[in-house]
């Protein structure tokens, strides 16, 4: 079993990143494989509705890292995707990336758990994890919660260890999702099959 943990921040290695860190060693300790994937800190574009990805199933933008990340996604079982809080919202680099990936990809997602979690100096965090969160829930992907909402707090990687609750919040996040991928896991061991899903149909408020 396999996470793949997203890093939505312009640092490779700064706060989003610990958090994800603290993230992947319990994972780690539960017996789950891990991998964090860098979105970049080269500007990636917006989605541009062209329509390539519902044939290919890639984006036709090879020059940022969407399509690097698309081609995990069938062998990963569940996702951590982590921003900075950026104006009270998720960077300007995981908006983009997540509206590409969902577009090009979302069934590959369904029925595939998911966290977000942010990280801020001070404020904002509520607004940029709801964001997140809203990628999921038109996806079919389990939710995985924490005992208090995915944040830290902290303006370097050093700041961010000493936020306790924050790190505490990280390790529950990560033992929620082992025990929620084990249960799958022994579900379909056991014959519970995934659930169907329809031809969509889309009304666009027209009856
Ligand atoms: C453009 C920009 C906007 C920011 N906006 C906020 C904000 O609204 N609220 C906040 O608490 N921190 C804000 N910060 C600080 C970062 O969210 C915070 O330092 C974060 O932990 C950095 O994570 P990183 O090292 O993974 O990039 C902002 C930083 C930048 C660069």
């Amino acid at each position: 079993m396999k996470v793949l943990l997203v890093n939505g921040s312009q640092h490779n290695n700064g706060c989003t990143h610990t958090a994800l860190q603290e993230i992947a060693d319990e994972l780690q300790r539960l017996g789950i494989e891990t991998e964090e994937f860098w979105c970049g800190n080269k500007a990636i574009m917006g989605c541009i509705g062209c329509g390539h990805c519902t044939e290919t199933k890639r984006c036709w933008n090879d020059k940022d890292t969407v399509n690097d990340f698309l081609e995990k996604v069938a062998e990963t079982d569940a996702f951590v995707f982590g921003t900075p809080v950026h104006f009270a919202g998720t960077s300007g680099f995981i908006k983009p990336f997540m509206d590409r990936a969902f577009c090009s990809k979302a069934s590959l997602f369904f029925n595939k758990p998911a966290a977000a979690i942010v990280s801020c100096r001070r404020g904002g965090a509520q607004g940029a994890f709801e964001d997140m969160n809203r990628y999921f829930t038109i996806a079919c992907m389990p939710v995985v919660s924490s005992k208090y909402w995915n944040e830290v707090h902290g303006n370097t990687p050093d700041e961010v260890r000493q936020d306790l609750e924050g790190m505490q919040t990280m390790r529950q996040l990560a033992r929620n999702m082992a025990w929620i991928l084990k249960c799958i896991e022994a579900g379909r061991n056991a014959g519970v099959q995934l659930p169907e899903h329809e031809i969509p149909v889309k009304t666009n408020f027209i009856r």
